[in-house]
């Protein structure tokens, strides 16, 4: 089948890496792509939010499948727009994409469906919000309604910072219209599992645990990030954890949504805090995690070909899900001066290095390939360097080994990737 690939960062890489395993597969193109995907798939210079042209190129290429990696081409429709056009598409509609695009739908979904997550407020108003505050207890969360990059969530320990959070949010709009409304809910403490799953309506099925590490300097410090690295599986995603999800989470989130009419079709992400009186939903994204991604798929054993096609097909049901009983660390090479100001088009040199290596992965998350053929960095997060081992512990000593085989100007990585988990 020929497959085409929506969007250009180290997520939409990992999906054309385990794309290109499958034999179904004879032809993958992606849009746009980057310098890393380049060489698995056709690279069409195509935007992600330029829908009626991908579908054009859809329909020209006769492509089979289309899989859509990132949340905003989702949240603006794109699939409504190739299903209008029989086109097939693995990713949720608009109407149920909004699990990820707007948190006051995803928090009022979670309390009418009795799904645990922080208690909350609606706030449209500015002097509503801060009135509001006057009364609360802090630590306190500030959450943009609308997508904002992952960067639209301020945890405000003071009064003082909430007013100011609200103002960031609410009036000088620095997330633009995402900040319309806002969520504002009780701090919670605990562990941080990321848990991706496919859905094809009714059924879901659950991948193997991760964890991210967003904030950009080691130790948690810094600011908060795409994501700097990121491990699986997570040791405190343990079986009780599972049955707990299993029952109160999981399936009764894909049952609100239809319950809803808003069927989902598709990846959820659920972003869940340990806390001490257990799991808890701090958030739903309706795609692949970034860096998750970049761990989760070198350790699944399907073939990601059949598993799309059963969620489009509603048989899910039918697929078994496989992970090796392995380990996976990625870390994430950046731009020094990345989330705020980073310079870019430098070369990268080293990345031979990986080739014919078994256990070790380079993701390109934001290069391309200059004029003379050699790749430049591209962005602020440049690629993911991700390692497989027995634990844990290997692949984390072989990721850092591995990041070491690479070197361009301003590179910048967090040394800490899964260390406290090596301590624990
Ligand atoms: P989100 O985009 O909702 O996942 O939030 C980004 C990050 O903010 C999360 O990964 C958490 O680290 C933090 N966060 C979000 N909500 C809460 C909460 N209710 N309590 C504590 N931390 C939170
Ligand atoms: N790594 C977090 C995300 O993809 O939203």
């Amino acid at each position: 089948m020929k497959i085409l690939v929506v969007g250009s960062g180290g997520r939409e890489h990992a999906i054309v890496w385990k794309l290109a395993q499958s034999p179904k597969a004879e032809k993958i193109y992606c849009a746009p792509g980057n310098g890393g995907i380049e060489e698995l798939a056709e690279c069409v210079d195509i935007g992600a939010m330029e829908f009626e042209k991908l579908a054009a190129f859809a329909k020209e290429k006769e492509i089979d499948l289309t899989v859509i990696g990132m949340d905003d081409p989702l949240c603006g429709g794109i699939v409504d727009v190739f299903e209008s056009q029989g086109l097939r598409v693995f990713g949720p509609r608009k109407n149920a994409a909004i699990l990820e695009g707007s948190k006051a739908f995803s928090k009022d979904l979670m309390k009418k469906y009795g799904i645990p997550t922080a208690d909350y407020q609606v706030f449209t108003d500015p002097e509503k919000a801060e009135e509001y505050l006057e009364t609360a207890k802090f630590p306190i969360v500030l959450k943009a309604d609308g997508l904002a990059l992952g960067k639209g969530v301020l945890i405000c320990n003071t009064l003082e910072e909430a007013k100011a959070g609200v103002k960031t949010l609410m009036l000088d709009k620095q997330f633009g219209s995402a900040g319309d409304e806002i969520v504002i809910e009780e701090f919670l403490t605990g562990r941080e599992v990321s848990v991706l799953s496919f859905v094809d309506g009714k059924t879901i099925k659950i991948m193997t645990s991760a964890q991210d590490h967003k904030r950009a300097k080691d130790g948690d410090q810094g600011l908060n990030t795409g994501g700097m690295g990121t491990f699986s599986p997570s040791p405190f995603y343990t079986e009780e954890v599972d049955a707990f999800c299993r029952e109160h989470i999981y399936q009764k989130t894909v049952d609100a949504m239809r319950a809803e009419g808003r069927e989902f079709k598709g990846i959820i992400f659920f972003g869940l805090m340990l806390t001490a009186d257990g799991p808890r939903v701090l958030e739903y994204n309706a795609r692949f995690g970034d860096p998750e991604t970049q761990v989760v798929l070198p350790r699944m054993k399907n073939d990601l070909a059949d598993v799309f096609e059963a969620c489009v097909d509603g048989t899910l049901d039918q697929v078994e899900l496989e992970f090796e009983d392995n380990a996976a660390v990625c870390v994430v090479l950046a731009s020094d001066g990345y989330p705020e100001k980073y310079e870019k088009g430098f070369p990268i040199s080293g990345l031979e290095t990986f080739d014919g290596k078994k256990d070790y992965f380079v993701f390109h998350a934001g290069t391309k390939r200059g004029a003379d053929g050699q790749i430049l960095t591209n962005g602020g997060r440049v690629l993911g360097v991700t390692a497989t081992g027995k634990d844990l512990k290997e692949a984390r000593k072989k990721a850092y080994e591995a990041t070491g085989w690479i070197s361009f100007e301003n590179k910048y990585m967090r040394t800490d990737i899964g260390k406290a988990i090596d301590e624990a």
